[in-house]
């Protein structure tokens, strides 16, 4: 009999841990990391600084997100490709959230191989090829160059706003999957604050996106703040 990889409890159930942690607690890290370009180059690059800083930096890097992200992206792929979506038959929202699941899962697939390829590695021939990796003096030169140019631009709107709703429908089907939410009422309400999440998470993500071609992002200018660059005072002879 073939196996139903969409059926194999223990594996199914470390698929949905590793969605949860470590790879969207890393999403929310990663965001708060490309939201500090909104306070302009030198901020970002900092932060870009402080990460390559960490010790064991590569053990985190392969244990904690490579591995993690390939067994979930592969794994996601073979359930996704025994789906039955049934959004003909019954047009519920439900049944829609079902096949978003699986058709951002799949985008992003895509997404983060030309993502970390390019940024990470800087691979990617015809476009950048300086890795951020070792280069965190020039990260947000390489990211700003990138988004000059209009599709990369949009691919990255569409790959922010896929995390965004991958990661928040995620949370909720996490929770009523492992019996922590339970109540219809209950579950009802956290399926309003997961797509209320999804749609925070991706003006967030635009939001940081954009402000590596424009300063301080969709925002005004004087919500954001560049730092002064201060020669320290000397002490005080006492
Ligand atoms: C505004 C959009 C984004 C920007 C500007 C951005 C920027 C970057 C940069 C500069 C790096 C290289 C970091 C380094 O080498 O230290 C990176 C890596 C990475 N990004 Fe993004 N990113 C964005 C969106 C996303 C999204 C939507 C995801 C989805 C989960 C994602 C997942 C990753 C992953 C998995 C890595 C590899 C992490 C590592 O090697 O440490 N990024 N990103």
């Amino acid at each position: 009999m073939a196996i139903k990889f969409s059926k194999t409890f223990l594996l199914r159930k470390l698929h949905q841990l590793t969605g949860i942690v470590p790879l969207g607690l890393f999403y929310f890290v990663h965001l708060y990391t490309n939201s500090a370009a909104l306070n302009g180059p030198k901020v970002f690059n900092d932060h870009v600084q402080d990460i390559h800083n960490m010790a064991y930096l590569l053990f985190i890097e392969i244990f904690g997100i490579f591995i993690p992200l390939l067994f979930h992206s592969v794994y996601g792929i073979l359930i996704s490709a025994e789906a039955k979506p049934n959004v003909l038959g019954y047009g519920y929202a439900r049944n829609w959230f079902y096949v978003f699941q699986r058709a951002t899962g799949i985008f992003l697939f895509v997404f983060l191989l030309f993502h970390i390829l390019n940024f990470r590695f800087g691979l990617i021939p015809g476009l950048n090829m300086t890795p951020v990796a070792g280069n965190a003096d020039q990260a947000y030169a390489i990211v700003s160059r990138e988004f000059q140019i209009v599709w990369v631009l949009i691919f990255y709107f569409l790959g922010v706003i896929a995390t965004a709703w991958h990661l928040a429908y995620g949370f909720f089907l996490f929770a009523v999957d492992w019996g922590i939410v339970i109540g219809e009422k209950a579950q009802s309400i956290l399926l309003k604050a997961s797509l209320g999440l999804a749609v925070f998470l991706s003006l967030i993500g635009i939001n940081a996106a954009i402000a590596f071609v424009r300063p301080c992002g969709l925002l005004p200018k004087a919500l954001c703040e560049e730092p002064r660059l201060t020669t320290p005072t000397p002490p005080k002879k006492v």
